[in-house]
Parts: C-alpha cells; sequence; structure tokens
C-alpha cells in the first residue's frame, strides 16, 4: 500500500509540475490515500458469543453445566475454525446470592476483567494448562495455594520466584515447568490475583471454548441467587503494534428453576 501510495503521488506530483500549483495536488490526495490506509489496518474487535447456556436461561440446583462459547475476529479468524485457540478464551462463572445487585455487578465485573493487569497476564500465560481454580489438576489448585499462603509481600515474591525457575517438591504431584519469559513483576502480578481471588466460593474462571462447571447446591438460608457467566477475548491486534489489541466479552445471567 505505501509504495503504491508513493508511485501515484509521484506520478501526479511529476503530472502536474509546471501546469497547476504543486502544493494543492500533492497535499489532496496524499490526505486521502493516507486516511483510507490508516482505516485499512485499524483492528477490529472481536465478537465473543456464549453460545449454550442461553441468556436468561435456567439451570438445577447442584447439577453440571456445560458451555460453549464463540469467538470471531477479523483478524485473528474463528475459534471454530481453530484458528483462535481455546486456551485464550476465558470464562467466569459468578454466584451472585443477592439477585437484586446482580445487574450493576455485571457491569463492574465485566469492566474489572480488562483492568486488573494480574488477571490479564494470568489469562495470556498458560496456568490453566496444568492448574485449575478448584480443583487439582496436574498442579494444586490455586484455591489450595491460597489457603496455604499468606498475602504478604515475601510468599508473593517466593512464589513468583517458583513460577519463574519451576518448582518441583512442593506439592509431591509432578514439577512446574519454568516461565522465562515472565518478568519477576508480571509473575508477582499474577500470583497476587491468585491469591486475592482463587479462594472466593462464589466464582471460577475455566479457559476453553467449552467445558462444563459445577452448579452449587440450593442455598438453605439465604435467598436464591444468579449465576452470571462472562467470557472474554483479548485479541492479537495488528502485528508489531502490541497495543492495539481489542477486547471483546459476551456477559449472561442465568436463573434457578
Ligand atoms: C506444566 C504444568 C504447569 C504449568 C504450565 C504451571 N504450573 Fe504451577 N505448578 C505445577 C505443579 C506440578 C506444581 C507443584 C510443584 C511442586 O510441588 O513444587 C505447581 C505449583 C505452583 C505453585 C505453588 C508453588 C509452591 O511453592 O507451593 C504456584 C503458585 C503456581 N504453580 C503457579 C502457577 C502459575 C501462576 C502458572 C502460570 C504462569 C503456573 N503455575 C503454570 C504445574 C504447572
Amino acid at each position: 500500500m505505501s509504495s503504491y501510495k508513493h508511485v501515484l503521488v509521484t506520478g501526479i506530483i511529476t503530472l502536474c509540475i509546471g501546469y497547476v500549483p504543486v502544493s494543492a495536488i500533492y497535499f489532496l490526495p496524499y490526505k486521502t490515500l493516507f486516511k483510507a490506509d490508516k482505516t485499512n489496518s485499524e483492528n477490529h474487535p472481536p465478537v465473543v458469543k456464549i453460545i449454550t447456556p442461553a441468556a436468561n436461561s435456567f439451570f438445577n440446583w447442584n447439577s453440571s453445566m456445560e458451555y460453549t462459547i464463540k469467538v470471531s475476529d477479523v483478524e485473528d479468524g474463528e475459534s471454530e475454525q481453530l484458528e483462535i485457540t481455546s486456551n485464550e478464551v476465558f470464562l467466569e462463572v459468578m454466584y451472585v446470592a443477592d439477585t437484586s445487585s446482580a445487574k450493576n455487578y455485571v457491569g463492574k465485573t465485566a469492566q474489572s476483567h480488562f483492568e486488573s493487569p494480574g488477571l490479564q497476564l494470568f489469562m495470556k500465560a498458560d496456568c490453566l494448562n496444568c492448574h485449575a481454580i478448584k480443583t487439582s489438576v496436574q498442579g494444586p489448585s490455586f484455591q489450595d495455594i491460597a489457603r496455604k499462603y499468606p498475602k504478604t509481600p515475601a510468599t508473593i515474591k517466593t512464589l513468583a520466584d517458583r513460577v519463574i525457575d519451576g518448582s518441583s517438591g512442593v506439592w509431591g504431584i509432578s514439577a512446574m515447568a519454568s516461565h522465562p519469559d515472565l518478568t519477576q513483576a508480571q509473575a508477582e502480578q499474577i500470583i497476587q490475583w491468585v491469591l486475592e481471588n482463587a479462594q472466593d466460593p462464589n466464582r471460577n474462571y475455566f479457559s476453553g471454548t467449552k467445558g462444563s462447571f459445577q452448579i452449587r447446591a440450593r442455598p438453605a438460608t439465604e435467598k436464591e441467587g444468579v449465576y452470571i457467566l462472562t467470557a472474554t477475548y483479548t485479541d492479537r491486534g495488528i502485528k508489531g503494534r502490541p497495543q492495539s489489541g481489542k477486547n471483546g466479552l459476551h456477559t449472561i445471567m442465568l436463573r434457578s428453576k
């Protein structure tokens, strides 16, 4: 595009010299071309959609709920064609006991997803390949890690070091690979987010475009609440411009039967 632009502009100048004022001809088409070029290379935001369960549908207490998410992005492609890999897509599942406040909560949480640097880094890293928030898989659950370690600057530093260097023998399951791509500051932000959020009984996080999550037992004393599902994807932006990535999200609410 830019070489084409130069050929065109140079051509116009060459043709016009001697006939009309050069500056008028030069600036008009150049400005138009420049604007067109900018529009063409603008990154389009991704479209994220929770396909199942349907928005405003009902759930059964104490059951397993399956979900599927679809992401379409002009630049990155389609999750259904595996052009967007499933571990780039996230789902937050939240139980809100106070139904009257659920609506406000929806907007707030959705926004906070993109404002928390720890969560953003966590979502980009490979942690959920081996860990889950509430259950132990290859690695210990983040809930168990958050229960074991108090949130102090010293433990945050130690755990960040272990994530960067790799770790074995602490939990006696298997070993954690090293993460040399994370800086100390990034690893600490992730750990901080984990220690602050993994123990919340009403929130869980998953990666992937499909899976299932557990609906809690019917509450005995409190009022019956709702579930809020928020799916997110941050696109890869334009090559060479890492800051140009755009966020897409979809939030739905589910009610008890
Ligand atoms: C290849 C699988 C794998 C990946 C990927 C992985 N972990 Fe681990 N993680 C483990 C295993 C296994 C353990 C238990 C290691 C041990 O017993 O020392 C562990 C332990 C931990 C611990 C506890 C360390 C301790 O000393 O108690 C933290 C914190 C942790 N992981 C965070 C993360 C974070 C954050 C990420 C993503 C940046 C991540 N892990 C990615 C497998 C993994």
